[in-house]
C-alpha cells in the first residue's frame, strides 16, 4: 500500500485548519499511520526542499516553512500519493480546482497551506526525513472493506 508525507504548513496551523485538512484526508478514505507536531529547523527545511534550492522563491519558502509549528503526517492507501495531491490542488491556489484545500483556503503559492509528496521515491525519502521507522504505526481499520478492495495494489 502506498504511503505519502503531508505537512500542514505554518499558515494552516496558525489559522486553525489542522482538523479541516486532516478531516478531508480521513473523509477521502486514507488511513493515517504517522503524526507529529514540530517546528522545522533550517537544516531539515533545506533537506526537504533541496530540489528548489536554485529557485527564486527558495529563501521565502525556507522562511515560511520554518516560521511557526507544522503538523507532519504519513497517510496510507491505494494511490495515496496522487489522492492527497488531488485533495490539496495545484501549487498556485488560483490554478487549484474549487473543492481542493488550496483553492478553498488559499490565494498565493507562498501561503498554500499544505505539502504532499509528488512520487514514490520522494515520498520514501521525505517520510525518512521526518519519521523514524518506529514512529509509523501498522494498524487495521475495521472500515477498510467499505472503503477499498484490498486485493488492489498501489499501482491499480
Ligand atoms: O507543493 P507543491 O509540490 O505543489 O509545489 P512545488 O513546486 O514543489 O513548490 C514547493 C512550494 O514552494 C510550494 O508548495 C509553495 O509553497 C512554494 N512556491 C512558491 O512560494 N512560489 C512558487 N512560484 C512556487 C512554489
Ligand atoms: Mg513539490
Amino acid at each position: 500500500m502506498e504511503r505519502t508525507l503531508v505537512i500542514i504548513k505554518p499558515d494552516a496551523v496558525q489559522r486553525g485548519l489542522i482538523g479541516e485538512i486532516t478531516g478531508r484526508l480521513e473523509n477521502r478514505g486514507l488511513k493515517v499511520v504517522g503524526v507529529k507536531m514540530m517546528w522545522i529547523n533550517r537544516e531539515l527545511a533545506e533537506r526537504h526542499y533541496c530540489i528548489h534550492k536554485d529557485k527564486s522563491f527558495y529563501d521565502n519558502l525556507i522562511a515560511y516553512i520554518t516560521s511557526a509549528p507544522v503538523v507532519v503526517q504519513v497517510w496510507e492507501g491505494p494511490k495515496a500519493i496522487e489522492i492527497v495531491r488531488h485533495t490539496f490542488g495545484a501549487t498556485q491556489p488560483l490554478d487549484a480546482n474549487p473543492g481542493t484545500v488550496r483553492a478553498d483556503f488559499g490565494m498565493q503559492a507562498e501561503r498554500n497551506l499544505s505539502h504532499a509528496s509528488d512520487g514514490p521515491e520522494t515520498a520514501a525519502s521525505e517520510i525518512a526525513n521526518f519519521f523514524e521507522p518506529d514512529e509509523l504505526v501498522e494498524w487495521t481499520r475495521c472500515t477498510d472493506p467499505w472503503i477499498m478492495l484490498k486485493e488492489r495494489g498501489a499501482a491499480d
